[in-house]
């Protein structure tokens, strides 16, 4: 059971694209970007994992969010700087509701490949490779541009790497200051009641930092106020480009997936002899497995004894994805047998996934309603199973996009086309983001003051 970067390559691997037309283009990419600086540091990924730890304990909360496919079209500062501070202003509502710490993960500066479900698009009597996701190969319906392109590799290495030089920026460079708390609104949710909420949680944010100050401790100089500790994830999908980051970390010795601080294992590539496992189990990096419907528990226990033979809380984050009306039958079963074996692990639910439906028009969408239903339906089971409730993963924007129904907004379907610019699901808007993290916040102050 030697693990080496590159044992998945014996292993089947699903998902990944099998029809570059030149292998040994793609190798010396790979080659190259193997001696690229790493995105992130292996001290960061453990950092990561011991904050996880306190969300496993109950502790802490989890918010994990972001594209479902970041592009090279909306690459710009604007689009990094407006997720980055709809995550802030979720994270101050749910760290006021839980009273505990908010961990912050963004599904970003690297969520490019994506599983589909099928190999092939026919448009028009014309068959061609689906698009899998801007570092593979292009969205436009067109023989060459969705060919697989080796070259497309490197220009998202470059891409995650300025924007995570500007979340950088952004979370320690005075922008996140909680001084700053009301200059984080963005210009169109103003006037919503979320706005309303948000800027009466604000105020009071400013106060308790005015009285703070008049107390003689100075928030300019806590480094809680001034910054955040703000990660990045994105799924573990496109191995060969995952393991072309891997590096060994000098401190401990141990092998880093440098691309992100967190990566996951997907719902279609969780097989316990496959690819993408094997690479996993490999890595120091706290690891998220998508858990859906066909997950069986025991088939769950194999894998955590795969993943993380050491119980090591914080490295692995389970995150439930069923759909509103699937998860009061899959999510109880798979708690009580990790309960029942002892394992620690963080359980966050992603209420996007199996609530995703077709509109009339053919466009690919989401019911507020329903990711309402399943967050409710996630905290009501975790409560009843005696499981922490530890976080949430979604798939949002800080764009006012209309890419899901429902919300004060009030989304219709005949509103979808008016700015649906996803490049892969739909993605919840910033109002809707925000509304749901007061739902969040609700929920969390209820288990607070029933653990009371
Ligand atoms: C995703 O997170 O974009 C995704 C494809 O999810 P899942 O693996 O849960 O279907
Ligand atoms: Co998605």
């Amino acid at each position: 059971m030697t693990w080496t970067p590159d044992s998945w390559r014996t292993k089947p691997a699903r998902h990944m694209p099998a029809d570059y037309p030149d292998p040994a283009a793609l190798g010396a990419v790979e080659k190259e970007l193997s001696s690229y600086p790493p995105l992130v540091f292996a001290g960061e990924a453990r950092t990561l994992q011991s904050e996880l730890a306190a969300v496993a304990e109950g502790r802490a909360f989890l918010l994990q969010g972001g594209d479902c496919a970041e592009s090279f079209k909306e690459f710009h500062p604007n689009n990094i700087r407006d997720t980055f501070r709809v995550l802030l202003q979720m994270s101050v509502a749910l760290t006021f509701g839980a009273a505990m710490p908010v961990v912050k993960i963004g599904r970003i500066a690297g969520q490019y490949a994506k599983p589909r479900s099928a190999p092939t698009e026919t448009l028009g009597g014309v068959t061609l490779p689906s698009y899998r996701g801007d570092n593979i190969n292009d969205m436009e319906f067109d023989a060459g541009l969705r060919t697989p392109d080796p070259q497309r590799l490197l220009k998202a290495y470059g891409q995650s790497a300025a924007t995570l030089n500007l979340l950088r920026a952004f979370a320690g460079g005075g922008y996140a200051d909680l001084h700053n708390v009301h200059r984080w609104t963005l210009e169109f949710v103003a006037g919503n009641p979320q706005a309303e909420r948000y800027r009466e949680l604000a105020d009071r944010i400013s106060e308790a930092l005015k009285f703070m100050e008049a107390c003689g401790i100075n928030g300019r100089e806590v480094r809680s106020v001034r910054e955040v500790d703000f990660y990045t994830s994105h799924e573990a999908l496109l191995l060969g480009f995952e393991q072309a980051m891997t590096r060994v970390d000098s401190t401990t010795g141990d092998w880093y997936d440098t691309s992100a601080h967190m990566i996951w294992i997907g719902d279609r590539t969780r097989q316990l002899d496959g690819a993408h496992v094997e690479f996993c189990r490999g890595v120091g990096n706290p690891i998220g497995v998508k858990c859906g419907p066909t997950l069986a528990p025991d088939e769950l226990v194999a894998l955590l004894d795969a993943l993380n033979p050491e119980n090591i809380p914080g490295r692995i984050v389970l995150i439930a994805r069923f759909g509103a009306d699937h998860v009061g039958k899959g999510l109880p079963p798979l708690i009580r047998k990790v309960r029942a074996e002892g394992r620690k692990v963080v359980w966050s639910s992603d209420p996007m996934h199996g609530n995703t439906i077709k509109a009339e028009n053919g466009l690919k969408t989401r019911r507020l309603d329903d990711v309402r239903s399943e967050i409710d339906a996630f905290f009501d089971i975790c409560r009843a199973e005696s499981a922490y409730p530890g976080g949430v993963h979604l798939e949002m924007t800080g764009q006012n996009v209309t890419e899901c129904l429902g919300g004060m907004q009030d989304i219709s379907e005949s509103d979808l086309a008016s700015r649906y610019q996803t490049h892969c699901d739909p993605r919840l808007n910033a109002t809707q983001a925000l509304e749901l993290a007061f739902l969040l916040s609700d929920e969390l102050k209820q288990s607070r003051n029933r653990a009371g």
